[in-house]
C-alpha cells in the first residue's frame, strides 16, 4: 500500500523560510519523518514537492487508486480550482495539512478551496501535523476498505 506525501509551492524552502511560521525543520526531515512513520504503520510513502500547479495535479492523478494522499497545497489551497478538482476526481482520500495556523494569519489564508473536497484538514499543529495526517489518511482508507 502506498501513500503520496505531496508538498506544494515554496515548501522546498522549509527550514529557512519564515521559521516563525513554519519552524526550522527542513522538507527532507519532514519527508524522512513521514516515511519512517509509514514504515511503522506498514505503508510505503512516496514523497513529492512541486512549485507548479499542473505538476501537483499530475501527481494527484498518479496517486489514483493508492491508499491516500497527505497534501500541503501551500498557497494553492486558497485559490486553485484545478487542484480542488483533482482532489475531487481521485478516489484516494486526501488529508490537507497546513503547518501554520492559517486562521491566525491574513484573511486570504482563511479560505481553502481544496478543504471541502478533502477527507480531512489539519492546520496549526506544526510539522507533527504531517504525521497526524498520515494516521488520518490510513483511518479514512480503512473506513473505505482500501
Ligand atoms: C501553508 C500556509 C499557506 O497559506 C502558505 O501559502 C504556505 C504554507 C502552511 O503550511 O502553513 O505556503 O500551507
Amino acid at each position: 500500500r502506498t501513500v503520496l506525501l505531496l508538498n506544494g509551492p515554496n515548501l522546498n524552502l522549509l527550514g529557512t523560510r519564515d521559521p516563525g511560521q513554519y519552524g526550522t525543520t527542513t522538507l527532507a526531515e519532514v519527508e524522512a519523518r513521514v516515511a519512517a512513520l509509514g514504515r511503522e504503520l506498514g505503508v510505503e510513502v512516496v514523497c513529492a514537492q512541486s512549485n507548479g500547479e499542473g505538476e501537483m495535479v499530475d501527481r494527484l492523478h498518479a496517486a489514483r487508486g493508492w491508499a491516500g494522499v497527505v497534501m500541503n497545497p501551500g498557497a494553492y489551497a486558497h485559490y486553485s480550482i484545478a487542484l480542488r478538482d483533482a482532489v475531487d476526481a481521485i478516489e484516494a482520500p486526501v488529508v490537507e495539512v497546513h503547518i501554520s495556523n492559517v486562521y491566525a494569519r491574513e484573511g486570504f489564508r482563511h479560505t481553502s478551496v481544496t478543504a471541502p473536497v478533502a477527507a480531512g484538514y489539519i492546520a496549526g499543529c506544526g510539522v507533527p501535523g504531517y504525521e497526524l495526517a498520515l494516521r488520518a489518511v490510513l483511518g479514512r482508507a480503512a473506513e473505505r476498505g482500501t
